[in-house]
């Protein structure tokens, strides 16, 4: 009797919160948004800079080139009247043909850059305007190689606090414009192109998982592009010093980019019960093949685990990462485990996770 007495209170006491409880469900609900990637697309200029042709501009050999880069070959983008806007919108124009989304319905464009067009001006609002997308606010992220991975993780933020429901991601860089062909230890390892993505609310519970984010400042002295910043505007000295052009301690940055990528790597493989078993690609920065082996060797993955295709296009900086996707796509199936990881100047890196949201068969 004293039971069935406590259970029609009980029932009373939850028939007066049932519709409180229905209400916050609903919350929870929209709180559980998860920002996935629906679509990708790249783009790299049709002019080829191979390890041959280097070898007379500079002292290299493909030899060397090969053994200490693993790179054979890059894009450049010769034309002088097209900049980083011009492969940033062909990546761009490519995601929304593939998707068939309007550019009208475009919230919001991360366009991750060095090398923007103009110093001033940013080149992500030239980009949104020129490919229509005409209802997206728009702005460059500088955090160089992993301005990309920065960049999604800001979008992935913006789609799961319910602010934006459908934003492009491009990492573009013409790298050939801040290259000095005369120097031997950069002009080797970069190239042009352009890649980019769209993130939207998941609609089968994939997408991003967790991010890993860092930086620190002591970087500056190893990777830089010393003038044309408040610091050192461009004078004839600064040219004459060749401050103009991308300077990085090649050996120092080797060695933080394989402690730090391998490092960010293996913390979120930790946090996230990932293991070299159960994870399916590694996404890493194409720097130097023998960067990308040092981490594969770290976190312990098969070597068919690791992506590459440094081979074909040296380093692009921000567009690395989408150039991989738009490479290896054909292969990714929904449910796939992705390990995004990337380092670069200033010093920024990191990794991210994401299960892969689509399969294109
Ligand atoms: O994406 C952002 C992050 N960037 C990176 O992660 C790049 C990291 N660094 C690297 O990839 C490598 O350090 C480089 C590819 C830049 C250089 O390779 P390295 O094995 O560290 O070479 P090194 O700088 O220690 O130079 C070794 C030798 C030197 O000659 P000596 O002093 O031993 O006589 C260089 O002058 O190789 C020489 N060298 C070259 N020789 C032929 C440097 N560049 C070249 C070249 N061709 N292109």
């Amino acid at each position: 009797m004293k039971s069935n007495g406590l259970s029609k209170k009980l029932l009373s006491s939850l028939d007066h919160f049932i519709p409180d409880r229905r209400i916050r469900m609903t919350r929870v609900a929209e709180k559980n948004i998860k920002a996935a990637i629906t679509a990708v697309g790249g783009y790299v200029p049709e002019d080829v800079l191979t390890n041959a042709d280097l070898e007379q501009m500079v002292d290299t050999s493909d030899e060397w080139i090969t053994t200490r880069t693993g790179i054979k070959e890059r894009r450049i983008l010769k034309d002088p009247t097209k900049a980083t806007s011009y492969m940033a919108i062909q990546a761009a124009e490519k995601v929304l043909t593939k998707s068939q989304t309007a550019a009208a319905d475009i919230d919001m464009l991360i366009l991750a850059t060095i090398t923007p067009d103009m110093k001033v001006a940013a080149t992500a609002a030239k980009v949104a305007t020129d490919i229509g997308a005409f209802n997206a606010f728009a702005f460059d992220l500088q955090a160089a190689c992993s301005g990309f991975l920065y960049g999604m993780s800001v979008a992935a933020a913006k789609i799961e606090a319910g602010h934006a429901k459908k934003i492009l991601v491009v990492g573009a860089d013409k790298m050939s414009s801040i290259v000095d062909y005369t120097d031997r230890t950069t002009c080797i390892i970069f190239g042009d192109g352009a890649g980019a993505v769209l993130m939207e609310a998941s609609t089968n519970g994939y997408g991003r998982e967790d991010d890993y984010l860092r930086s620190n400042g002591v970087g500056q002295a190893y990777l830089n592009i010393k003038a044309g910043g408040s610091l050192h505007p461009t004078t004839e000295e600064t040219l004459a010093k060749g401050w103009d052009a991308i300077y990085q301690d090649g050996k120092t940055v080797f060695k933080y980019a394989v402690s730090e990528m391998a490092g960010a790597a293996q913390k979120v493989m930790e946090r996230n019960g990932l293991t070299p078993q159960n994870l399916d690609y590694i996404i890493a920065h194409q720097a130097n093949k023998r960067i990308l082996d040092a981490t594969q060797k770290r976190v312990q993955v098969g070597t068919n685990q690791l992506l590459t295709n440094i081979q074909h296009y040296g380093n692009t900086t921000a567009a690395t990462l989408p150039l991989l996707l738009r490479d290896y796509e054909a292969h990714f199936k929904t449910g796939d485990r992705l390990l995004f990881t990337a380092f670069g100047g200033g010093f920024t890196w990191g990794a991210s996770y994401y299960t892969w949201a689509y399969s294109l068969k």
